[in-house]
């Protein structure tokens, strides 16, 4: 990538060319009153894989899908009468909340890291609103900053950061809250406050009661809670071919004569974003597991084999597992919401 447009008056021309790149697929820094965030469009695979590969995060965590208004959200989540409620009252503004995701929401797998929940946020900061506006695609944006860094609050932070890896930054000035959003998750009885932020969390007890811990009860991580995508079928990974009965997952030339390929030519951002969508059709084919060609521990391939370390050992022992599910990963998982950087 080259330098990155900066633009300084974030005026209507700055919000429709930012629109417009978001719509062709670019990554756009922009001004949410928490942080700022790193936008891609959430239906677009290959622009939600390159927003892991420009944080340089080591495993797929799930991004919030920020949306203009509520007949959008409803779109990608299943909204309960207290999901309502909080979203009624506190949207726009600093609240996400972690829904059970519908089967029809157009979002890319990668955005919600193969869980079958989803983390929506209307945002209140009216250069967000704007673009979201424009752009009439849900957009998913993590703070924008790499791994272990600090979440930006002014476009100068996200230029320190992130330099050439953002195509266009939209400069709002400081962010008013400054810290993240405070995520919420509802999709079992009791509603679980997985990240304080933006929003005291006393605020949302008024309106719907007590919240859960992030670590009340069994033990969560993402995969516990809708847990991440695990295949049904036994995975191997780092398998130089099939053997009788399995389907080969290819990358690169090697792989030209597998079942399906990541990525003949051994793209890791291309890879990333077939992971989750090939796993899927490889698990609902006829075959008696899934070899996966090893893929290169670099860039986005740390991630790629983060999620494929975790099927693997998710699958493997036929039910030995653990004691929360059968399929959520058994490695060590960070909490949702809760890791050091997010
Ligand atoms: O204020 C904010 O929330 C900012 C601005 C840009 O909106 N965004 C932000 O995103 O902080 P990020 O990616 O840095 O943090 C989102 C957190 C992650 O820790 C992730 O694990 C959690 O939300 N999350 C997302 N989807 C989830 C899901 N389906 N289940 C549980 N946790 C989820
Ligand atoms: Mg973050």
């Amino acid at each position: 990538m080259s330098k990155p447009v900066i633009a300084r008056v974030p005026n209507a021309t700055a919000i429709a060319k930012a629109a417009a790149w978001l719509r062709r697929g670019r990554l756009i820094a922009f001004p949410t009153e928490t942080v700022y965030g790193l936008g891609a469009d959430a239906g677009n695979d290959a622009a939600v894989a390159a927003i892991f590969a420009a944080k340089e995060r080591p495993r797929f965590n799930p991004l919030i899908a920020h949306v203009e208004n509520l007949a959008a959200a409803e779109r990608l989540a299943e909204f309960e009468p207290r999901a309502r409620k909080l979203a009624e009252a506190l949207w726009p503004g600093p609240l996400t909340l972690v829904l059970p995701r519908r089967a029809d929401a157009p979002l890319s797998l990668l955005v919600s890291a193969g869980l079958d929940s989803v983390a929506v946020r209307i945002p209140s900061h009216p250069i967000a609103r704007a673009l979201l506006g424009a752009c009439r695609v849900p957009v998913a944006a993590p703070s924008a900053n790499r791994f272990g860094s600090v979440s930006p609050t002014t476009a100068a932070h996200v230029v320190d950061d992130l330099g050439d890896r953002v195509d266009l930054i939209i400069d709002g000035g400081r962010c008013r809250v400054g810290i993240e959003s405070t995520i919420v998750e509802l999709c079992g009885a009791t509603p679980r406050l997985l990240r304080p932020g933006g929003i005291p969390a006393e605020v949302i007890e008024e309106l719907i009661g007590p919240l859960a811990a992030p670590d009340d009860g069994p033990p969560r991580a993402p995969g516990m809670l809708s847990r991440h995508y695990a295949p049904r079928l036994p995975l191997r990974t780092d398998a130089a071919a099939a053997r009788a009965g399995e389907a080969l997952l290819g990358f690169g030339v090697a792989g030209a004569a597998a079942d399906l390929n990541l990525s003949r030519s051994g793209d890791l951002v291309e890879a990333a974003a077939n992971l989750f969508a090939m796993l899927h059709t490889l698990d609902r084919g006829e075959f008696t597991g899934i070899a996966v060609m090893p893929i290169p521990q670099t860039g986005l391939g740390r991630a790629i084999n983060d999620r494929l370390r975790r099927a693997a050992l998710a699958t493997a022992g036929g039910g030995g597992g653990n004691e929360w599910t059968d399929r959520g990963p058994a490695a060590p998982c960070v909490l949702p919401g809760m890791d050091d950087e997010a």
